[in-house]
């Protein structure tokens, strides 16, 4: 729930100067709008336009493969957003899942304690202690009144089941998706037949009622997760999984694109650690407002499967019919967010450039996370047999994969745009294409342009993907 803040003195710099390059682009383009935007917008909630959404599927499929797909051991879910109300009881974050809100006495805005100005830094300790308002002399940023002192805020958001609106009938919004694969744990278990250590995978909407969201998509209010829990033998099996499943999960960035000098991880110190984990580090990546959270990495210990069998009375352990034991498995818990991860590739791929005294704006993504794979593009629009060409390819390529025809520019003004959006291939037909039944394919990085046969297009650039991958 806490953004670390940033120490290092020597501070790597942001893939962009300022998030307003990223927003503006975003907008422009059809990547991200504001909820509600012709009705003055709601605080907090995006919606992702047409090359937004493919982004997103795009991480969330690479994410799938790397978890799901190229794995034995992990299965999938998808559970639902509205859950048994006990269940987020038994999971502590009724009692819980709160930040520290504190409100101006006369202007009456509302803060998180830790993200106020003179507040960044300070320990657990110190933003839980009732007299931190008065010992950091902190005041309102707004107009610097004075500042009640903190109480707990709980971020779950509540709505009513069924006709009637009273206590009983209180449900709540998945703050995280990981408590439906722990309530799934047998049924799982016992439907798939896995074995000890195995995985359960899931992506899906969460909500928080955050007090202080914002950064563009950092930090909403309806947001997406991918989350895996692994269940492993108590006790050191789950430190050897940990620390498998730590650099693998920072890897899956870089993998992607991300720079690595712009991750690292950081550990959560003891008084920050949330209420089920054991041991948790973050992997962070150097955001245009410093370096925040990714993901996070998690020993959830036995917390969540006791707590759960405790609760509901159901026996939930596993029997492991090598040793012949009964146990309740440990938990390590990979917490990603399907937002945050599309919006650091999004900033880490954005590059600028001066090309022939003009200046260039591209997206480097991944082929796999880019929303088109390839654009096809005439010389000439006036040239029907060159349009019918265009569409011929095109016709081809969407057979299997995104592609898209442009015909609204001259060639120039056509490439600048699909770099700007991150397609990495252009295919352009020419007046000569008609007679020798070639094409150009030119590429997003190099700018570099090769010749290739019209029926040898869609194996080219599926060679080029797969290439990418290696
Ligand atoms: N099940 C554990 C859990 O939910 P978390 O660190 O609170 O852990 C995991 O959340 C990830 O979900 C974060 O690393 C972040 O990527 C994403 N996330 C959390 N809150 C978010 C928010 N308000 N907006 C966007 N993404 C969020």
């Amino acid at each position: 729930m806490t953004d670390s803040p940033v120490h290092d003195p020597n501070d790597v710099a942001a893939a962009v100067p300022d998030l307003e390059t990223i927003v503006s682009l975003s907008k422009r383009r059809g990547f991200v709008f504001q909820s509600s935007e012709i009705y003055g917008g709601i605080n907090a909630v995006w919606d992702y336009g047409p090359l937004g959404v493919e982004l997103k599927n795009n991480v969330k499929r690479a994410w799938w493969k790397s978890m799901v797909q190229e794995r034995d051991d992990i299965v999938g879910l998808d559970a639902g957003i509205l859950m048994h109300p006990q269940v987020w009881v038994t999971s502590g974050h009724v009692g819980s899942f709160s930040d520290p809100l504190v409100e101006c006495g006369t202007c009456r805005r509302r803060y998180r304690l830790d993200e106020l100005p003179g507040a960044e830094g300070l320990s657990v300790t110190d933003l839980a202690d009732p007299t931190v308002i008065e010992r950091f002399r902190l005041i309102c940023p707004n107009d610097g009144g004075p500042l009640s002192a903190p109480r707990r805020f709980n971020l779950m958001f509540q709505t009513f089941m069924g006709p009637v609106q009273d206590d009983a009938s209180i449900v709540y919004f998945r703050p995280e998706t990981a408590q439906g694969s722990y309530v799934n744990f047998k049924n799982i278990q016992q439907s798939s037949r896995k074995k000890i250590p195995f995985g359960i995978a899931q992506i899906g909407k969460s909500f928080r009622n955050e007090i202080s969201p914002g950064n563009f998509v950092f930090r909403m209010r309806e947001f997406e997760q991918m989350e895996m829990q692994y269940f492993v033998r108590p006790g050191d099996a789950a430190t050897a999984a940990f620390d498998d499943w730590l650099p693998r999960r920072l890897a899956w960035y870089g993998q992607y694109g991300v720079a690595p000098e712009r991750l690292r991880l950081r550990e959560h110190a003891k008084d920050e650690l949330a209420h089920y984990a054991r041991k948790a580090v973050d992997v962070e990546y150097r955001f245009p407002f410093g370096w925040k959270e990714l993901e996070g990495v998690h020993n959830r210990g036995d917390f969540d499967l006791s707590r759960h069998a405790a609760a509901s009375g159901e026996n939930l352990e596993y029997f492991d019919p090598a040793t012949e034991e009964h146990f309740i498995p440990w938990i390590v818990e990979t917490a990603a967010g399907a937002d945050r991860a599309a919006f650091t590739f999004l900033i880490d791929a954005y590059r600028e450039e001066e090309v022939r005294g003009e200046r260039r704006v591209s997206l480097s993504l991944h082929p796999d996370l880019a929303p088109y794979k390839v654009a096809v593009l005439p010389l000439l629009k006036k040239r029907p047999e060159i349009v019918e060409l265009c569409h011929r390819i095109l016709a081809d390529l969407k057979r299997d994969l995104m592609a898209v025809y442009d015909d609204t520019a001259a060639i120039g003004k056509l490439y600048r745009r699909q770099d700007e959006i991150g397609t990495p291939w252009c295919v352009t037909v020419d007046v000569d294409s008609l007679e020798d039944m070639a094409v150009t394919v030119r590429d997003r990085d190099t700018m570099t342009q090769e010749r290739i046969p019209v029926d040898g297009v869609k194996r080219a650039i599926l060679d080029r993907m797969e290439s990418a991958r290696s």
